[in-house]
């Protein structure tokens, strides 16, 4: 197994629209701080997209260039980086492929995670969860059942080393390090044993304190949503619901707008004495809320002038996209012929 120079990082995210908050600080944030320390390779996993959402081809090209455009906004550079689009590197498929041979269907089947989102898919549906997993079952793609594997094939694809996540991410990067530890002890060494990095805010509540944040429940900020949007959306909070008047003294402990006030705030001092007047019943809401909105504006200004100049200059996106993908491209066929020679494929004909 050659060592690369630098170490490898991948992570992905799927393009079902466009980035928000919670992205920024479970996963981005962290990106940032590491991609001039790592070779990053960020992935824009399209096939995961259409795992439950077969057949929405417009949808799903449209938000892949919508997540490079986020990326881009929020400052990674996709020169020192490479932005991949996961189906423009169709080795992924073969790995996942012959990797799906040493799992099981009962070791899928105890996947916290998968079993989550097939149950989330009967939802709309299914009333209890009983009634959810029965639709659910019935409908699930084999494509989507599978979707830990692929997400398995894009770590080993690259030979990453660090693979930074949010908490729902660890089974599937344990699955990923159980199949990297068997692959290596069948056919020889071949890949390295990757490590998960939990993100600062590994999952952030929505507006509405949902414990998940997604653009389809509308309960999020986006990324490039413009300020009066982040100040409306803000002053709309979920609040503590006991708290009447402001003279009531109030609840920070899993309040939302304090929750957001401590990811996203970078003055502690206002953030503490706010908490503390909010207890005491000596400050409103507004006030509180205002000032969340303040500081989320001023994290997104940069990122919104960002991605104003990108989306004037689509042809650097679709560059970046390029380029990034060219080089993983050149990797993954590398893995590909490794993996092919360790597993008594190659050279059949000669
Ligand atoms: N499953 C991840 C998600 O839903 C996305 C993903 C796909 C990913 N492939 C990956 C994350 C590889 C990390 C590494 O968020």
């Amino acid at each position: 197994m050659t060592e690369p120079k630098k170490k490898r990082f991948l992570s992905g995210m799927r393009p079902s629209g466009s980035l928000h908050i919670g992205h920024y600080v479970g996963a981005l944030e962290n990106w940032l701080r590491v991609q001039h320390e790592y070779e990053c390779y960020f992935l824009i996993v399209d096939w995961h997209v259409m795992a439950d959402h077969m057949g929405e081809v417009a949808m799903i090209r449209k938000n892949v260039i919508e997540v490079a455009l986020d990326w881009l906004a929020v400052g990674l550079d996709p020169n020192e980086n490479s932005f991949v689009v996961q189906s423009q590197v169709p080795e992924g498929a073969e790995l996942q492929s012959l990797i799906s041979t040493l799992v099981t269907v009962p070791r899928l089947n105890r996947n916290p995670t998968l079993k989550a989102e097939i149950r989330q898919l009967g939802k709309e549906q299914g009333q209890s969860d009983e009634e959810a997993d029965d639709i659910s079952r019935a409908r699930v793609s084999v494509a989507f059942y599978n979707y830990p594997i692929s997400q398995a094939a894009d770590i080993l694809l690259p030979k990453a080393h660090l693979v930074p996540t949010g908490d729902d991410q660890l089974p599937h990067i344990e699955l990923t390090r159980e199949i990297a530890r068997d692959f290596n002890r069948l056919y020889g060494e071949v890949f390295p044993i990757p490590e998960a990095l939990i993100g600062r805010v590994p999952r952030l509540v929505g507006l509405d304190n949902n414990g998940k944040m997604s653009k389809s429940l509308g309960n999020t900020i986006q990324l490039g949503d413009p300020a009066e949007v982040v100040t409306r959306k803000v002053m709309g909070m979920y609040t503590d619901p006991t708290r009447l008047r402001a003279t009531d003294p109030g609840h920070v402990e899993g309040n939302p707008v304090f929750i957001y006030h401590d990811a996203f705030n970078p003055n502690k001092e206002e953030v503490d004495d706010l908490k503390e007047r909010y207890v005491a019943g000596k400050v409103g809401d507004v006030e509180v809320k205002r000032k969340l909105a303040a500081a989320l504006n001023t994290l997104l200004e940069p990122i919104r002038d960002r991605r104003a100049y990108y989306e004037q200059h689509m042809g650097e996106v679709r560059d970046a996209l390029y380029q990034g993908t060219q080089r993983a491209k050149r990797l993954a066929e590398h893995t590909m012929a490794e993996v092919r020679e360790a597993m008594g494929l190659s050279s059949y004909f000669k």
